[in-house]
């Protein structure tokens, strides 16, 4: 399977994580978690006493990543989903992460998630999936992560939270989120993660036959 490139994209808390680490394993490619580059640039702009928004303070910040960031203990939880989702919206972030997530997909092939990489950062993967879920699952699902680490959480806090920052992810003018028109659609909503796994490896082989 070398060479290949899988597009996994989709909302927060979607399953499409778990589903595209599987889907790498069994396929034999590389993982890619394109969401840890926003989530370790929102971190060091918060690192320096900046505000995410800020397009300067944020730039700077994404092209000055390194591996070692992804590897950071503190990328999840509120306030580095805020600030990832804030990063994510400024033009010039996404344009420094460009390069870097191809680089990765090329070497190899790969699979990917994020929001974008169907329809920006490989826009010619031979195979797209767009892993959803209704908002009320997504947001149960979070909220159980959260509590299984030991976050105390209100189920309609996390809920309010999840859908500001889709709302953000999918309103912003560049690489919103959205699926590609040649993207396989997986509703996850009424699948565990060994059902939503079995659907998408189905849809995956089916493509490539
Ligand atoms: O997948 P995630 O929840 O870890 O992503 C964190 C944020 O990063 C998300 O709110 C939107 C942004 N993101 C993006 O804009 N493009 C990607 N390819 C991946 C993530």
């Amino acid at each position: 399977m070398t060479g290949l490139v899988i597009a996994v994209d989709g909302p927060a808390a979607a399953g499409k994580g778990t589903l595209a680490r599987r889907l790498a394993a069994e396929l034999g490619l590389p993982y890619l978690d394109t969401g840890l580059l926003y989530r370790a640039t929102g971190r060091r702009v918060l690192d320096a006493g900046a505000d995410p928004q800020d397009p300067e303070a944020a730039t700077a910040a994404a092209r000055a990543l390194t591996p070692a960031d992804l590897q950071r203990a503190d990328l999840r939880g509120p306030e580095a989903d805020r600030a990832s989702s804030a990063v994510a919206a400024i033009p010039a972030v996404r344009a420094a992460l460009l390069e870097w997530q191809r680089e990765f997909g090329r070497r190899h092939g790969a699979v990917l998630d994020g929001r974008d990489i169907g329809t920006v950062v490989f826009p010619e993967a031979p195979v797209k999936l767009f892993v959803t879920a209704s908002t009320a699952a997504r947001a149960e699902r979070r909220w159980r992560e959260l509590l299984g680490r030991g976050v105390a959480a209100e189920l309609p806090v996390v809920a309010a939270e999840m859908a500001a920052r889709d709302a953000q992810d999918s309103a912003r003018a560049v690489a919103p989120l959205r699926p590609a028109e040649d993207a396989l659609v997986l509703d996850t909503t009424a699948l565990d993660a060994e059902a939503a796994f079995a659907a998408a490896l189905a849809l995956v082989r089916r493509k490539l036959r």
